[in-house]
């Protein structure tokens, strides 16, 4: 092959990415999405596009749904007996609420972190490996080995747990704790990490490092995160979804949401003014 039959083999691999692909691009994709419990409508006709390999973060004051909202996206709700959701939610286009969809494979890609630091009481290494065993992803002792490490280190908790892998994950300090539960979600290859209020339960510097591996993350995984700060959507996000009393009032960059936002409960909110 001379140089130019190679660049031009090359370059047909090469995807061109426009900025209107960029603009519509979309990971999930939430249409016309109503959650009830029982007879309480929590969640009011959520359209909303969430952009791959980002994070979004949803905020808004306590109990507008945004804890509901997200667990829309990993069908946890279907765990709540009086719950009904409706409307479309859809992954790379498919229905994540289509029968064929298995809700133990779903919640594999799309994985959740919860508000306070959930470790199973097992050793550092079973919390990690356990997700990987029941979904058949390592063959042998050495693969479990490796997926265990990889996911550790992604978590930006390999140094301190790599002596002590055998130790209870219970006896790690709080934010390790959230780390090692960072590390059991991705151990399963997720494409999507949805976060609860994840650093609620932390200190500021256990919160910094969680902050600071968002940012990492972001890289590979899509990341939707729940927060009550605002500061703490301003520093992780690229785009932010506001709810209010189970609306989405608006979804924009975060920069601009932050700045110049177009409705006026937003700007309320950012200014502390309810919530
Ligand atoms: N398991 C549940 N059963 C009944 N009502 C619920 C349940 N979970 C949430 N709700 C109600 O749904 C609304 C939204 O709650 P939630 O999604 O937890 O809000 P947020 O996460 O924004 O604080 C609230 O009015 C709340 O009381
Ligand atoms: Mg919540």
């Amino acid at each position: 092959m001379n140089d130019a039959t190679m660049n031009n083999a090359l370059m047909s691999n090469v995807k061109t990415t426009t900025k209107a692909d960029v603009m519509t691009e979309s990971k999930i994709s939430a249409k016309n999405v109503q959650v009830f419990y029982g007879e309480k409508h929590a969640i009011k006709d959520v359209n909303i596009e969430i952009r791959p390999r980002s994070v979004t973060a949803f905020i808004g004051p306590s109990g507008c749904g945004k804890s509901t909202f997200l667990r829309c996206i990993n069908r946890m709700n279907d765990t709540i007996d009086i719950c009904r959701v409706e409307g479309d939610i859809a992954i790379d286009g498919e229905n994540v609420y289509d029968p064929k969809v298995d809700p133990v494979q779903l919640r594999a890609k799309v994985g959740m972190v919860f508000q306070k630091p959930n470790p199973f009481p097992k050793t550092i290494y079973e919390n990690v490996a356990y997700g990987p065993r029941i979904h058949g992803l390592a063959r042998k002792k050495s693969e479990m080995d490796e997926i265990v490490a990889t996911s550790l280190q992604k978590a930006g908790l390999w140094n301190e747990v790599k002596d002590r892998l055998d130790a209870p994950g219970t006896g790690l300090s709080g934010g390790q704790q959230q780390r090692l539960c960072i590390a059991r979600a991705v151990a399963v290859s997720p494409e999507v990490i949805l976060m609860d209020e994840p650093c609620s339960a932390l200190d500021p510097i256990a919160t910094a490092k969680v902050e600071e591996l968002i940012h990492e993350l972001r890289e590979n995984y899509t990341i939707v995160i729940v927060t009550h700060s605002m500061q703490q959507a301003a520093r992780v996000s690229q785009r932010t979804a506001m709810f209010h009393l189970g609306e989405l009032v608006e979804e924009d960059d975060t920069d601009k949401m932050f700045t110049n936002p177009n409705d006026q409960r937003t700007q309320d909110y950012i200014m502390g003014r309810f919530g």
